[in-house]
């Protein structure tokens, strides 16, 4: 039986060929120590929906990658590793706060925001897809959405990538310092923020949250709260950068696919849906198995760990005709991207929107979009591994049309 660590390179830096070599071996195959990894679309689908599995790891569990200590806490406390009771209650309470109402209100804004960063980008020769547009719109609509003022933008987004590593499967013992101390400021951050909307709410998410509690609807403490929020900023965040990355790849090295976007705009959806099957931005997720599960002929113990290859499930080819294509127009197109179940994402519609708007006005403001160098694509920035698909730079000419 073939055996797939999540922090060995070779299997992060070429996934696909493995991710192929898994499925077509069968449905599961070994891990790390008690771990197992499901790599076809049915078994992935149906374990992220298994009531019997939960994200709520033992305390030491996060300790073996993150150590102790603030970020450990952190990841303790926030919605996507909590089970049962406490999850609804912080699920309800973020849906209540990002309403679909709230999402569509700011297609606008995103527009105006988009189309000030191509202002600035028009006269220039060259710029970076990633540095100059991937990076800064989830980052400015992050920061709108929670209500950031505009002079500490910067480094909050900063803070957030040093915590970003307490999500890695591997963190040298320097990155964990920094990640600690992220939270530390972060919280600190948050904590005042929370105070400021307390005296004087707005429209932002933060405010909606404060105001759900005060209700009475929705008993949460300031510390859940506060690491929540800063959880909701990160997770929506790094995932939309990577999808505008992943889609200006596909416009630089598909020359094809620009042009017919750039022609046929209200495919814009289907494309973008596309992008997130074709290279999944979050490559694999788990799950603990809290009760026994029987999957693909096998009984997997309570307390094991399934590894879920996402990226893997949106190349298998018996849900997707001719999966290591990419079709702008694919439909249906049942990806897992986003997850499922209980955890499903809870900013897909927001992605949605920032990914069409973006794409949108970036291929009516430039008429040629042609790569000025090597993209540089980074699964594994920083010497830990992530299970993300992310490009650090990506020069970029363009025509203005
Ligand atoms: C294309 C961009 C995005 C992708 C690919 C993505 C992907 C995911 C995935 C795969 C999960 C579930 C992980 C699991 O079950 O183990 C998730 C959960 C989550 N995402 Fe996203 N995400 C994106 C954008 C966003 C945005 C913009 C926000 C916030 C506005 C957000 C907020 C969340 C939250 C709060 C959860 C946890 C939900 C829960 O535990 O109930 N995401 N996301």
């Amino acid at each position: 039986m073939p055996r797939y660590v999540l922090d060995d390179a070779k299997n992060v830096e070429d996934p696909y060929p493995v991710y192929q070599r898994l499925r077509e071996y069968g449905p599961v195959c070994r891990g790390g120590p008690g771990q197992w990894v499901f790599s076809r679309h049915a078994e992935v689908s149906a374990l992220l929906r298994d009531p019997r599995l939960g994200r709520e790891y033992p305390e030491q569990y996060q300790a073996m990658s993150i150590g102790q200590g603030p970020a450990n806490d952190y990841l303790q406390r926030i919605i996507i590793n909590r089970d049962g009771g406490a999850h609804v209650r912080l699920r309800r309470l973020l849906t209540k706060s990002l309403t679909p109402a709230m999402v569509r209100s700011l297609a606008e804004p995103i527009g105006a925001l988009v189309d000030g960063l191509l202002d600035r980008l028009a006269d220039r020769e060259a710029w970076d897809l990633v540095t100059d547009l991937a990076v800064p719109v989830p980052m400015l609509v992050m920061s709108e959405l929670l209500g950031i003022p505009e002079a500490d933008r910067d480094t909050v987004a900063r803070w957030s990538t040093s915590l970003a590593a307490a999500f890695a499967v591997f963190i040298p013992e320097e990155k964990r310092r920094e990640a600690h101390e992220a939270v530390v400021r972060l919280r600190e951050y948050f904590t005042g923020l929370v105070r400021e909307r307390r005296r004087r709410p707005g429209e932002d998410l933060l405010s909606r949250m404060l105001m759900a509690v005060r209700d009475g609807t929705e008993p949460l403490t300031d510390e859940e709260i506060v690491d929540n929020a800063l959880f909701v900023y990160y997770a929506g965040f790094e995932t939309t950068t990577n999808v505008i990355a992943t889609g200006g790849s596909v416009l630089l090295t598909q020359p094809d696919a620009q042009r017919r976007l750039r022609a046929e705009p209200d495919i814009v959806a289907t494309a973008l849906e596309e992008f997130m099957r074709y290279d999944a931005p979050i490559q694999a997720t788990s799950r603990l198995v809290l009760e026994p599960v029987e999957i693909a002929g096998r009984t997997v113990r309570a307390g094991r760990v399934v590894v879920l290859l996402l990226g893997s499930a949106n190349r298998d080819a018996s849900v997707f005709e001719d999966p290591d294509r990419l079709d702008l127009t694919r439909s249906p197109n049942p990806h897992v991207s986003f997850g499922g179940g209980v955890h499903l994402c809870l900013g897909a519609a927001l992605a949605r929107v920032e990914g069409a708007v973006v794409f949108r006005r970036l291929l009516a403001r430039f008429s040629d979009i042609g790569a000025a160098g090597p993209a540089r694509w980074s699964p594994s920035g920083g010497g830990f591994r992530f299970p993300y698909w992310a490009y650090e730079e990506m020069p970029v000419t363009a025509v203005p049309s």
